[in-house]
């Protein structure tokens, strides 16, 4: 596969954008450059193509808000409708409170909700609304929920005040003790306590149910951060999925298939102090995010698009664990069917790099795009042919990685490269 034209245009991009590209895990370098598409020129349900023409089968998926699929007919049509009346407004618009409305019949969690416009907004707002309701200022917290202040203090790779490395505390998912020990050892401090409810493994049992008790039994807010796994694990998330509520939670990705749009939604007690608090951007109500919200929404809910997506993904997760046995490849793609991760075991130390470069370079000239580790994301326009001409390429990049595992071939290839 030819990739002169994505080489071509990333060029120039290198001198005229810092890093190249707007979101840190979108830099080819993170996939396996020269071998590799880097520019999009149009998708269509499950399939994209790059600028140099090339077709593929998507799992990237803009990094997880394409859930129906792309330009999916419904939702594209609502956007157009919608932009011949108007994108934003001075005056408020009705789908504001249309798609409020249609979110808190849907996430248990939700009796109010705000929207704002990225993953990122909707977490530090959260925080924000802890902190007021508290009237304390630590956060504990467990995974990544965003690149502002609130959420980088703790990685501080430059820019972050030192002052707000102290209000931030890690905990380690699946680990109760570790957030016992992070709750006491800043006893009457903590506003709240945020993670992903769902990560790459599920919840241990009872763990989530513990995450509530211990912060309530330390006066914390819980904070959902479902920011992937919301509209994907079950309509509701993973609060759905699991039965545990928490007092706050965090939409965005696949709330709009595609459209910047994201929610922060809770109990109506805690989000009414949003009120009062400075939570508010010019586009919040931008319209056109709505309408993709509203009939993305609507889709979810008429037609088993959650069934579909648990379907579809476990028989790419079956179909690739198989190829990967056949292949005697030490390769395996686990957790949840909707969003499964794959991960490369025993590998001889300093290999990862290179065997993953091949092995997404050989599914991608095989027409199918993967990202390092995952997620492997499914969207309700992937079809089990999608899914079939996945494993089959799956299957011959799997042998063509046997050469690469060859502990002397892969030293030969290593050197190389350097
Ligand atoms: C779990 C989680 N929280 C928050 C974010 C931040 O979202 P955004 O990139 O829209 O700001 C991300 C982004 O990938 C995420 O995966």
């Amino acid at each position: 596969m030819e990739h002169a034209k994505s080489l071509e245009i990333w060029r120039q991009a290198e001198a005229l954008i810092p890093g190249g590209s707007q979101t840190n895990s979108k830099r080819p370098g993170s996939y396996a450059f020269g071998a590799y598409p880097i520019y999009a020129a149009r998708a269509q349900g499950s399939h994209i193509w790059d600028v140099d023409g090339n077709e593929y089968i998507d799992y990237v998926l803009g990094l997880g808000p394409i859930s129906l699929g792309y330009a999916y007919p419904a939702v594209d049509a609502a956007i157009r409708e919608q932009l011949e009346r108007g994108i934003v407004y001075g005056l408020l618009s009705p789908l504001e409170v249309a798609v409020a409305q249609a979110l808190t019949e849907v996430v248990p969690c939700a009796e109010m909700v705000r929207f704002l416009k990225s993953g990122t907004e909707v977490t530090s707002a959260a925080a924000r609304i802890a902190r007021a309701v508290t009237g304390r200022e630590v956060i504990v917290s467990q995974g990544y929920h965003g690149w502002h202040d609130t959420w980088t203090a703790g990685h501080n790779d430059g820019g972050v005040p030192q002052a707000l490395e102290s209000l931030l505390v890690g905990f380690r998912y699946n680990d109760l003790p570790s957030l016992e020990r992070a709750l006491s050892s800043h006893s009457g401090r903590v506003a709240a306590v945020i993670l992903c409810p769902t990560q790459e493994t599920a919840p241990a049992p009872g763990f989530l149910e513990g995450v509530v008790a211990l912060a309530r039994r330390h006066g914390a807010l819980v904070i959902f951060d479902e920011i992937v796994s919301g509209f994907r694990m079950a309509l509701g998330g993973a609060q759905e999925r699991y039965g545990v509520v928490p007092d706050l939670a965090c939409f965005a990705k696949a709330i709009a298939n595609g459209m910047p749009l994201a929610a922060v939604c809770g109990r109506r007690d805690v989000m009414e102090a949003a009120e009062r608090l400075t939570i508010s951007v010019t586009y919040g109500g931008e319209a056109l995010s709505l309408a993709a919200a509203r009939a993305t929404l609507q889709e979810y809910r008429s037609h088993d698009v959650i069934g579909h997506l648990w379907r579809n993904g476990q028989a790419l997760m079956d179909g690739m664990n198989a190829a990967a046995r056949e292949a005697g490849v030490p390769f395996r793609v686990e957790g949840h069917p909707p969003m499964s991760s794959m991960a490369f075991t025993d590998l001889p130390a300093g290999q990862s790099t290179i065997v993953w470069q091949r092995f997404l370079a050989e599914m991608a000239s095989r027409g199918i795009l993967l990202r390092r580790g995952g997620l492997n994301f499914i969207t309700y326009s992937h079809s089990a042919a999608d899914i079939d001409r996945t494993v089959g390429a799956c299957r011959e990049s799997m042998r063509a990685l046997q050469v690469v595992l060859d502990p002397p071939l892969a030293t030969t290839l290593a050197s190389s490269r350097s």
